[in-house]
């Protein structure tokens, strides 16, 4: 088995910004609710006249650049993202704009999860050593997927992009230490865009067509599960990669709320400056937040080579996952 390590990320946000002032113009809400039920300040908003991959896009060739690689090195793309600009798949627009022409590419559709996920399966094919340069990008506006009426929901999202290249190491040493995956179908109801039927019929053929609604949400039920299963789900992944939570140097969860980042933190007995946090000012950007949250810390000069990261997704599906990464980045 070959072994694969993060070589770069890079990361993109719409200009647009609204914060939580502004919104409470709109909506019966304020931002000392959303502040302290939350840690979110303000979220960007994606312009009408751009579309998810171009964010995606953005993200990507700041990866590529911080790799020192030409699009045409890339074998393969992997786009986590659950508001793709076509039903069909938005990766293969993702090729077309960076010019990856040698790269095939799909999507994974598994919300606030996706990038974790996106990564595990990236390092499958790179250990196999069917590819040697994978590009993966967690991009989501779920923006477009709200109802800016609802103060349940709207309040906690935002837009944006960030990628990661995973390459062959050439030592055969692996910066990917664990993974562990889990789905509960039975609770996906929680957290859903769903899709609602029309039924018609023109003579004798019955038939249904419909539209996606706005985003639904439990949040009580949501933030139960969050802070009960993703300390579970690291703690399994720390003893399948043999560490001990005084080695890890960075927590990064996915950036859904600031009571959650900490509340999971407490569990695991970690302490709170060792928690990666940008929600105040991007909110929930879904398969976006930590590929984001990690080039930001890595940019700043928080996170270092050598450094125990700990990485895990939650949201719809309910999916949840957890990673652990030593960083070890081209500088
Ligand atoms: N502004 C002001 N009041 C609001 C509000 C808002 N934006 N949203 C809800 N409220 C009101 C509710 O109407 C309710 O009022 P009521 O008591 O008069 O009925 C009250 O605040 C409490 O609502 P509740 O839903 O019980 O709040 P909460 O403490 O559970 O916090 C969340 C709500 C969404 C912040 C919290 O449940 C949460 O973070 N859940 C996890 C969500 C998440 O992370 N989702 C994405 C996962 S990927």
């Amino acid at each position: 088995m070959k072994g694969s390590h993060i070589l770069s990320t890079g990361s993109a946000v719409p200009n647009i910004s609204i914060d939580n002032v502004s919104l409470s113009k709109t909506l019966n809400t304020s931002d000392e609710w959303i502040s302290t039920r939350t840690g979110i300040k303000q979220r960007r908003i994606l312009g009408k006249s751009q579309s998810i991959t171009d964010l995606a896009a953005e993200a990507s060739n700041k990866a590529l650049s911080n790799g020192l690689l030409q699009a045409t090195d890339i074998d393969l793309i992997i786009l986590a993202t659950s508001s793709q600009h076509d039903l069909f798949g938005s990766a293969s627009k993702l090729q077309a704009i960076i010019g990856a022409k040698n790269a095939i590419a799909f999507d994974i559709t598994a919300a606030c999860s996706g990038f974790v996920i996106a990564l595990a399966t990236a390092t499958q094919f790179i250990e196999t050593g069917t590819y040697k340069n994978v590009l993966v990008v967690g991009a989501d506006i779920l923006s477009r997927w709200v109802d800016w009426s609802d103060r349940r929901t709207c309040i906690l999202f935002g837009d944006g992009a960030g990628a990661a290249i995973v390459q062959t190491d050439t030592g055969n040493k692996n910066d990917i230490l664990s993974f562990q995956l889990n789905t509960n179908g039975l609770a996906s109801n929680h957290l859903s865009i769903p899709y609602r039927k029309n039924y018609s019929n023109t003579g004798s053929i019955h038939y249904s067509s419909g539209r996606y609604s706005y985003l639904t949400m439990n949040g009580k039920e949501v933030y139960k599960f969050a802070v009960s299963q993703v300390p579970e789900s690291i703690k399994k992944c720390l003893e399948k990669a043999d560490i001990c939570t005084k080695d890890i140097s960075w927590l990064l969860l996915h950036q859904a709320n600031q009571r959650i980042l900490e509340t999971v933190a407490l569990k695991l007995g970690i302490p709170s400056h060792k928690i990666i946090s940008n929600i105040q000012y991007y909110g929930n950007t879904s398969a976006a937040s930590i590929p984001l949250a990690l080039d930001e810390a890595f940019q700043s000069g928080h996170i270092c080579n050598g450094d125990i990261i700990v990485i895990a997704g939650f949201g719809a599906g309910l999916t949840w996952g957890t990673t652990i990464i030593k960083w070890n980045v081209i500088e």
